[in-house]
């Protein structure tokens, strides 16, 4: 890892969250899929030496239930899953240059050789401890075989993780009132000897990692509180027969998913390193620390495992690659304390950065499998929609970490606003008129102030991949449309003499500007980019070329089509439609008491405005950038807002909820009272800077707990970086606004 700019001489590898092989792919996996495919092709546009690289899950009890519902065998069962995913990324151009699986023979034997190397420095050890047991089937229920309460936030979880409160990480034994979802019984709790990686050892190098780590600040933040509130060591065997057995254990000992499954980012590299040759990619130079001894010569021995004090290979000159992690948030904790743990032990490089993803939800809930609370990757395509579409949309609607609330609408909105309306428009004006009236390009210079704008929006793209803001880089290429299609309406080509030196330098100008945004969209949407390249008469793709293209002259070019198409209103109202009912159908089901696996209900909560209406609230919070949010045509009647109690308030105190994401607790003095409310603030705001400050209060909203924190009122804040709304004058607390 070095800390150089990208791109760096280096290689790269970026890698995505592997997705458990136990059912069909929807658009919460496909955020992560279509950010970590993005930025994989920005950091290539940059001219960094980039691999991207993952694989299937096919361990672990989110497996071996599903096969067991089906009546198959686990290998069976997350084999055709595998398959199915290694068929479906493609179609959404999510192009991994390597695609593996954890059961295959490179993970098998890498898992080995690192487990062993843990065992060998020392940081593994034996200890008995309680297991959840199914006292009528007399087994133990690791994991997702057995649900209950989380013993940090109280709400109910699975066995390994509080999937539905504060995404916590949860050991064997932990778990409160555990049920076995096998027979629904209560489960007992028997002593089992388990093997366990010593973490808490190892909390002054994870602080010093998490110093250097880059990425998003969800993931570079939230695992500071884990390790100030003390790590625990980890439970890294399971009693169960699918997985890859504990290596010399007998019985059915086998190694926790989350331990096999990471170590498929450095299998899959390899592999792919293995078919290329390593001249051409070199897996080791990426994974395992190389240092030089002064004549630049590398000497791979100083990575070697037991370099375990974090300055050694620093202090021998480490040369080695750069790994970025992209992920869904609720797996920060695995790839930012146990997974840079095990490397460092194991004596490999340390991820450069970690980017993690908010949740995609519908109607502000989390995505269920099991219930069909779900878009699907399938369905989707079936609706005949553009691949690139969604990924536009799903990689740059609302910030990067902030959950993305799926809707028809905004899906629509953006396509029309953005695509057909700024970039398809500019393109086909220009291209219409540059193949009309030269037959492609002039043969005249760009002029002085566009090359200038376009190199702008080259730096604007370099310094996002830099910042790892995929939003902010594909609006780059966007606003650069945007002003192409100013600057074409202002210098009125039409008007001009055909042919004319003038126009020719217009329409010169304008051809520069569209080969320039088809260059910085192509990450975002490589086949659209292509397409454009292939109307600009380009012999190559979008998706081969470095930024340089982008001031490169294109040649000649004939007429061209319409890049994108709109998406009719009566289309998104049946959308919409039949996506209410399916939610309806779902929350019907959850009333039925569906306990089984779910993908997690991974809001913090849906009290509060700043925070769930900050996925919608995108294109009003930044001027510069899209078009705002329409102007709702539904009124609402004096005396509905009448039935609002909106008040003055001024904060007492504030102070942020352990365990919650985004999460603060306010104290709120209304006049007559002090209230506590929950707000979604957290990571936008200083909280010792809030007390005094005024805001203003629903006050008679429904009261709602969250993280144990009983909220009562809301606070109100405007957009994605939840501007808190205050008065203007000296209202007094407790005044009622109208
Ligand atoms: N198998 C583990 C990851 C192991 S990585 C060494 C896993 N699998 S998963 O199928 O549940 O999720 C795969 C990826 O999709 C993860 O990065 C996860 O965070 C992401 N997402 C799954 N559901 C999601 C949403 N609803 N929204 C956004 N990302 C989501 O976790
Ligand atoms: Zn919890």
């Amino acid at each position: 890892m070095s800390s150089d700019e990208y791109p760096t001489d280096e290689p790269a590898v970026v890698t995505c969250g592997l997705p458990y092989a136990n059912g069909d792919l929807h658009v919460g996996h496909l955020r992560s899929y279509t950010a970590g495919d993005a930025y994989s092709r920005a950091l290539r546009k940059l001219g960094q030496q980039t691999a991207f690289v993952s694989g299937s899950d096919m361990h672990g009890t989110p497996i071996a239930v599903g096969a067991e519902q089906d009546g198959v065998d686990p290998e069976t069962f997350a084999m055709a899953y595998h398959e199915q995913y290694e068929a479906t990324f493609p179609k959404f151009n999510v192009e991994f240059d390597n695609y593996g699986h954890t059961h295959d023979e490179t993970n098998i034997e890498l898992t080995r050789e690192i487990v062993s190397t843990l065992e060998d420095e020392g940081y593994v050890y034996e200890k008995e401890i309680k297991v959840a047991w199914d006292p009528e089937e007399d087994q133990p229920l690791p994991d997702r075989y057995v649900r209950g309460t989380c013993p940090y936030c109280g709400e109910t979880a699975r066995g390994d993780e509080c999937d539905e409160g504060c995404g916590r990480h949860l050991e064997p034994g932990e778990i409160e009132d555990p049920v076995s979802t096998i027979t629904g019984n209560s489960a007992e709790y028997r002593d089992r000897e388990h093997k366990f990686f010593a973490v808490s050892d190892l909390s002054d190098y994870l602080t010093e990692f998490l110093d250097g780590l880059e990425g998003t600040s969800n993931a570079r933040n939230q695992p500071r509180e884990w390790i100030e509130s003390g790590l625990q060591d980890w439970c890294i065997t399971r009693d169960m027969d699918w997985g890859i057995d504990y290596p010399g254990a007998e019985d059915d000992l086998v190694l926790y998913v989350w331990v096999d499954a990471p170590i498929e980012y450095v299998s899959s590299t390899k592999q792919y390193s293995e078919r290329v040759g390593a001249e051409t990619y070199d897996w080791e130079a990426v994974w395992k620390p190389q240092a030089t001894d002064g004549d630049g010569e590398v000497d791979a021995a100083a990575g070697a495992p037991g370099a375990t004090d974090a300055t050694d290979a620093d202090a021998a000159g480490s040369r080695n690659g750069e790994i970025i992690h992209v992920i869904g948030r609720d797996i920060i904790q695995h790839h930012t304390i146990f997974w840079p743990a095990m490397l460092h032990v194991a004596g490999y490089t340390a991820p450069r950065a970690v980017c993690a993803t908010g949740f995609v939800t519908i109607n502000g809930k989390g995505l269920s499998t099991s219930r069909n609370r779900a878009i699907w990757a399938q369905e989707y395509l079936d609706e005949g929609f553009h691949p690139d579409l969604l990924r536009y949309y799903l990689t740059t609607m609302g910030g990067f970490q902030q959950d993305l609330d799926f809707s028809w609408e905004r899906f629509a909105e953006r396509v029309n606003g953005e695509l057909v309306g700024t970039v398809g428009n500019f393109f086909y004006r220009s291209l219409l008129f540059a193949a009309r009236n030269f037959d492609g390009t002039p043969e005249v210079d760009v002029s002085e102030d566009v090359a200038e704008r376009i190199e702008a929006a080259i730096d604007e793209f370099r310094d996002a991949v830099n910042e790892y803001d995929l939003r902010e880089g594909s609006e780059a290429g966007v606003r650069l449309a945007r002003f192409g299609n100013e600057y074409i309406q202002g210098h009125e080509p039409w008007k001009l003499e055909d042919g004319g030196a003038e126009q020719a330098q217009v329409i010169r100008d304008c051809v520069q500007v569209a080969k320039a945004v088809a260059v910085l969209v192509e990450p975002f949407m490589p086949e659209k980019a292509d397409r454009a390249f292939a109307q600009l008469g380009e012999d190559v793709d979008a998706s081969e070329v470095t930024l340089e293209a982008a001031t490169e002259a294109p040649g000649a070019f004939g007429e061209p089509d319409e890049l994108f198409e709109q998406v009719e209103d009566e289309r998104v109202d049946e959308l919409e439609a039949a996506l209410a009912e399916k939610i309806a159908a779902a929350e019907d089901d959850a009333d039925d008491g569906d306990a089984d696996a779910d993908d997690g209900d991974a809001d913090d909560g849906d009290a509060d405005a700043a925070e769930t209406e900050s996925d919608d609230s995108t294109a009003s919070e930044d001027a510069s950038m899209t078009d705002v949010e329409p102007l709702s045509e539904d009124r609402i009647s004096f005396d509905e807002f009448q039935a609002m109690d909106l008040r003055v308030g001024r904060v007492e105190a504030a102070e942020p909820i352990e365990g919650a994401d985004k999460l603060a607790k306010l104290d709120v003095d209304l006049g007559a009272e002090t209230r506590t409310v929950v707000a979604g603030i957290k990571q936008l705001h200083d909280l010792d800077d809030l007390p005094g400050t005024k805001v203003v209060v629903v006050a008679n909203m429904e009261q709602n707990e969250l993280f144990g924190v009983e909220s009562n009122g809301m606070v109100l804040a405007a957009g994605e970086d939840a501007d808190l709304l205050t008065t203007h004058g000296d209202s007094e607390p407790g005044t009622k606004v109208r």
